[in-house]
């Protein structure tokens, strides 16, 4: 039976067994308005490990916009119900005041400029955020594996460098982008969008796809021009559109074997992201 878990001191009384005897912990942190892109994540927690602990808090530090943080969608009922059914264990409320201090930062932790491109040129301190909440979890769940998806592919290679860096015991498992049947990445943001402007993100995808199956066989800055202008001509307001390398994340503009590109775009109000990874043809 799921246990909903709101005081750290349970949280840690109940993992307390599981690490003593030395069991498998799989995580998923989560800020809720769950759809099928986290269940997947659980699903792949759940087939790993003995035990399955999912974090749900929208962590105020990573929105730079404060209305980003009022309207993000918050289904804590709807949440509880979809973790039941996937046999998830603890379902942890995470206590602002119990996860971190106002002060506290994850320690000593340097970007090496991955949090000042993509996301981060628009979005300043929003990995900073991440990375403490996220370094705050791993702390108080202490998780064998922990479970990202590669919708959010910068987070996932600065927790990855976060990881490293601290030498942190956890195994990160990057799980693939889960899209709508028509294409647009999930994402609870999509929760924001009406019927038309579901319809009108797919430029996204399909701007990636044309990058994808061009990479390689167009000249890259061309291939980036005639992608952006996919966007531009669109209701979509194009943020940024590059091809970086996947480790760095510096932009490229000749070839490499692989690379990923990486679109922000807002659809009204809501503003979307989307990547895929490339190989030269
Ligand atoms: O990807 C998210 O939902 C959030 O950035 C995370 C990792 C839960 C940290 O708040």
């Amino acid at each position: 039976m799921t246990q909903k878990v709101a005081e750290i001191f349970e949280l840690h009384e109940r993992l307390h067994e599981v690490h003593a005897s030395r069991r498998n912990i799989g995580f998923v942190p989560t800020m809720g308005a769950l759809h099928q892109g986290h269940l997947e994540l659980v699903r792949h927690a759940k087939r790993a490990n003995d035990l399955v602990v999912v974090s749900i808090f929208v962590n105020e530090r990573q929105f730079n916009n404060p209305e980003d943080f009022d309207k993000y969608p918050r289904n804590p009922n709807q949440d509880l119900e979809l973790l039941s059914a996937e046999g998830v264990d603890i379902v942890y409320f995470p206590k602002v005041d119990e996860l971190f201090t106002q002060e506290f930062k994850a320690p000593g932790f340097h970007f090496n400029g991955l949090d000042t491109c993509l996301e981060g040129a628009s979005r300043p301190g929003h990995f900073q955020g991440v990375v403490d909440v996220v370094y705050a979890l791993f702390q108080h769940v202490d998780p064998t594996k922990a479970y990202f998806g590669m919708k959010d592919f910068q987070q996932v290679a600065i927790i990855r460098k976060m990881i490293a860096d601290f030498a942190l015991s956890v195994e990160l498992i990057e799980v693939p982008t889960i899209r709508s049947e028509q294409g647009l990445a999930l994402s609870s943001r999509n929760l924001r969008l009406n019927e038309a402007e579901k319809t009108e993100a797919l430029v996204l995808v399909n701007t990636l796809t044309f990058i994808e199956k061009n990479y390689g066989i167009l000249e890259t800055t061309e291939l980036l021009e005639r992608a952006r202008d996919q966007i531009r001509n669109s209701s979509l307001k194009l943020d940024y559109l590059e091809i970086v390398d996947k480790q760095s994340l510096k932009p490229l503009s000749t070839l490499q074997t692989e690379a990923v590109a990486c679109v922000a775009a807002y659809c009204g109000s809501v503003r979307l992201i989307d990547n895929m990874l490339l190989i030269a043809r």
